[in-house]
C-alpha cells in the first residue's frame, strides 16, 4: 500500500494518503482546506484516482478540504452517521468498510471527544487512524461538541485497544513532533489512559484541564458540518495559529494556549 503522513503546521494536524498501488485508487483522511494545493498536486504526481476523503470527525480547528475535493475530483465525503453532516456522501455506521483497489478501511466509532468519532482500521496493514479519540500519550479534550470522558476512556479501551498490540497508531494532531505509536505503547505509557488508569481517575483528569476556549470552533465546526463547503481557503480563522502561539510562548504552551486536541 501506498502510505504518506503530511502535516499542517498552522493547526499541528495530520492529513493521511492511503493508495493502492496497482488500481492507483486513493483515499486521503483528514484534509487541510488550506492544503489542498499540496495534496492535489502530490494525487497528481503519483498518477491516483482520489475515491474518497475521510473525516474521522467534525473538526474544531481547521476547515476540511472534503467538499473541495469532491467538487474537483468527484472523490466521495466519508464521516459518521453520528457526526451529524448532512451533506457528506458516505454516513458511515459501526463496522461499515470502504474499498480502494484491493485494501478495506473498517469504521469503528470511537465517541468521547466528539459524539461523531470514528477510527478507521486497515487491519492487513496493521494500521488505525485513531483522530483526536486516541493521540500519542494523551487525547483530545472532551468538553465540546458532546464530549464525554466516560463515553471516550470506553472508547479507548474497548475499541482502541483491543487491535492487535503491534497496530500501527496514528493520531489525528500531534504538536511535539512525534508521528506514529502503537497499541502496546499507549497501552504502557499513555498517561491518561493507560492500563493503570481507572475511568473514574480519567474523568478526573479532563475534568481538571481547565483548557483554553478553542478560538476557531465558532467558524471551524459549522464549516465542517457542511463538509467545507464554501469556505474560502487561505482566510485565516480567528484566533492565534499553533505556528504563532510556538513563536511567542514556545512549544510547551500549545497545548494549553490552543485547547489540546481540538
Ligand atoms: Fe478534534
Amino acid at each position: 500500500m501506498l502510505f504518506r503522513q503530511l502535516f499542517d503546521p498552522e493547526t499541528s494536524t495530520y492529513t493521511y494518503l492511503l493508495a493502492d498501488e496497482a488500481t492507483r485508487e486513493a483515499v486521503l483522511i483528514d484534509t487541510v482546506l488550506e492544503q489542498f494545493d499540496r495534496d492535489g498536486t502530490l494525487l497528481a504526481e503519483l498518477g491516483l484516482t482520489l475515491r474518497y476523503t475521510l473525516e474521522t470527525h467534525v473538526h474544531a480547528d481547521h476547515v476540511t478540504a472534503s467538499a473541495r475535493f469532491r467538487d474537483t475530483s468527484g472523490s466521495r465525503v466519508v464521516v459518521a452517521a453520528s457526526a451529524g453532516v448532512g451533506n457528506a456522501d458516505v454516513q458511515i455506521e459501526d463496522g461499515g468498510s470502504l474499498r480502494f483497489g484491493t485494501h478495506e478501511l473498517e469504521a469503528r466509532l470511537t465517541p468521547g471527544h466528539t459524539e461523531g468519532c470514528v477510527t478507521f482500521v486497515c487491519a492487513r496493514e496493521g494500521m488505525a487512524f485513531t483522530g483526536d479519540a486516541l493521540l500519542i500519550r494523551g487525547c483530545g479534550r472532551t468538553d465540546f461538541q458532546q464530549g464525554d470522558a466516560g463515553a471516550l476512556f470506553r472508547s479507548v479501551r474497548e475499541r482502541i485497544f483491543a487491535l492487535p498490540a503491534d497496530t500501527l497508531l496514528f493520531p489525528g494532531h500531534d504538536y511535539k513532533g512525534r508521528t506514529v505509536t502503537t497499541v502496546e505503547e499507549e497501552r504502557r505509557f499513555n498517561p491518561r489512559l493507560g492500563l493503570d488508569r481507572s475511568e473514574s481517575e480519567f474523568e478526573k483528569i479532563m475534568a481538571a484541564l481547565d483548557l483554553a476556549y478553542p478560538k476557531r470552533i465558532d467558524v471551524a465546526v459549522p464549516a465542517n458540518l457542511k463538509c467545507g463547503e464554501g469556505a474560502a481557503a487561505g482566510q485565516p480563522l480567528p484566533g492565534p495559529s499553533v505556528a504563532s502561539v510556538i513563536a511567542e510562548m514556545g512549544r510547551q504552551d500549545v497545548d494549553f494556549a490552543m485547547g489540546e486536541g481540538i
